[in-house]
């Protein structure tokens, strides 16, 4: 990706439905016996890689701009274990939708993010809970519930995880009994895929509290189409955008309640913005004062959006301090920017940003998702020509985004993916 930075951006943004929900929905889609339809589907590439996965299991999809039919009618279950679990963290959630319709499951370990270790033990005891059997082979999981089913239980988690609370809200949907998840996350997403859930049958009560409850239904049925909530963290990138470089922007299409926090933080460091009811509208910037940042679980400040912030954090006065407590080695974003001129590092787990006038375009990487979300934004601010080398990792998630940047007039291109 080319960003010939330095250009005041105006104008205004749609934005497109969450990744971490749609990530989840394509999975979850099949545990219908009937297609599925899904509105406000984001273009990005794990969309792309999700529907090849499904297509290696005769699962047929079809996509029209942001409208997504799947048909899992047909559907064979087979061992997933080719590259394409690898491409994306969220093949995770194969795992619980295969073991949760066909009483069986064989996955690769999934790849994803490179944001420092990602264990998935909480997903393994869960699943054990139900009554499932796993082992480990050839660097696939193997699980397998008892002749008998699954059965419904009380999981606690030892760590509020996102993935491991979504795999088991999928693994019980069908299970016999009620089974409770105790130290549930919280996030929208979850929300977004019990309504999908729901709204075939399911019996899901409590998502978006730290306790769930699920009693199994015996089969799901989609009749709707299910539009997925706006991608909170897409709409949290632009804001800082619009902070950072923008002459006006509006942006459309966001559940501002979503991103309480972040936004309290914004308004701390002195971006003027209307907050409408699903729009946010952000005035140019006169003066930013730096904040300390301490990332947690939903409703807290969300590490995706840490280090897309630390690159506004390099406009303003004062030292920005940012700790992420869920991911503290999600740093890849550091030297990159340091190549730009940037004061930012690390040090003892927390991240130190000074304001840094003299910001020029460079060769960057893009190691993950929001270490290139931050490099874009930098790019955007700095003088000069920006090349964000594997750009690929920033179109994995960001929906159509050099469209959407062309669109608020920035001068940007996509050179390799
Ligand atoms: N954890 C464990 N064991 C587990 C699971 C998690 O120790 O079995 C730990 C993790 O190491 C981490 C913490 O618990 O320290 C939280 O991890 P979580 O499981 O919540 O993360 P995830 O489900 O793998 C999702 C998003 C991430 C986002 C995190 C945190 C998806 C596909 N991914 O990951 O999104 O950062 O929740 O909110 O939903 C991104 O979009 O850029 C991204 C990486």
């Amino acid at each position: 990706m080319d960003i010939r930075g330095g250009k005041p951006l105006t104008g205004s943004v749609n934005i497109g439905g969450a990744k971490n929900s749609t990530v989840a929905l394509i999975p979850a889609s099949i545990l219908s016996q009937t297609s599925v339809v899904f509105d406000g589907v984001p273009q990005i590439k794990d969309v792309d890689n999700l529907r090849s996965i499904l297509q290696d299991m005769n699962v047929s999809s079809s996509i029209d701009e942001s409208v997504l039919r799947i048909d899992p009618s047909k559907i064979e279950p087979i061992p997933l274990t080719s590259g394409k679990i690898q491409s994306l963290r969220a093949s995770y959630y194969f795992m619980g939708a295969l073991l949760s319709r066909f009483g069986e499951a064989i996955v690769s370990f999934p790849g994803g993010d490179d944001i420092g270790p990602r264990p998935i033990d909480q997903h393994i005891h869960g699943f054990e809970a139900l009554g499932a059997h796993v082992s480990f082979k050839n660097e696939c999981i193997h699980i397998k519930a008892p002749k008998e089913g699954l059965v419904g239980t009380v999981i606690k988690f030892k760590f509020i995880s996102v993935g491991a609370t979504i795999n088991m809200i999928l693994a019980s949907v069908l299970a016999k009994g009620q089974t409770t998840i105790e130290n549930a996350a919280r996030e929208p997403e979850i929300i977004d895929l019990a309504t999908f859930l729901n709204n075939m049958g399911a019996k899901i009560r409590g998502a978006g509290t730290s306790q769930i409850r699920i009693d199994g239904v015996k089969e799901l049925r989609a009749s709707n189409t299910h539009t997925i909530i706006p991608d909170r963290i897409e709409a949290g990138t632009y804001i800082i955008i619009a902070a950072a470089i923008g002459n006006g922007i509006m942006i459309k299409n966001v559940i501002p309640e979503h991103l309480d926090l972040f936004l309290g933080k914004l308004e701390e460091m002195g971006v003027n913005m209307v907050i409408g009811e699903d729009s946010i509208y952000v005035y140019p910037t006169e003066r930013l004062v730096n904040v300390e940042i301490k990332t947690s679980p939903f409703p807290g400040f969300a590490t995706d959006l840490q280090q897309p912030i630390s690159a506004l954090m390099l406009l303003g006065d004062n030292e920005g301090i940012i700790k992420d407590t869920i991911y503290p080695k999600r740093i890849r974003h550091i030297s990159e920017l340091q190549k730009m001129n940037a004061k930012i590092w690390c040090d003892h787990n927390v991240i130190h940003v000074l304001k840094s006038n003299n910001l020029r375009g460079t060769d960057v990487t893009a190691d993950e998702i929001r270490a290139g979300a931050s490099l874009m934004i930098t790019g955007l601010m700095a003088s000069g020509e920006t090349r964000i080398h594997d750009a690929g990792n920033i179109l994995r998630g960001y929906d159509q985004v050099i469209y959407k940047l062309r669109n608020l007039g920035a001068d940007v291109e996509i050179i390799d993916k």
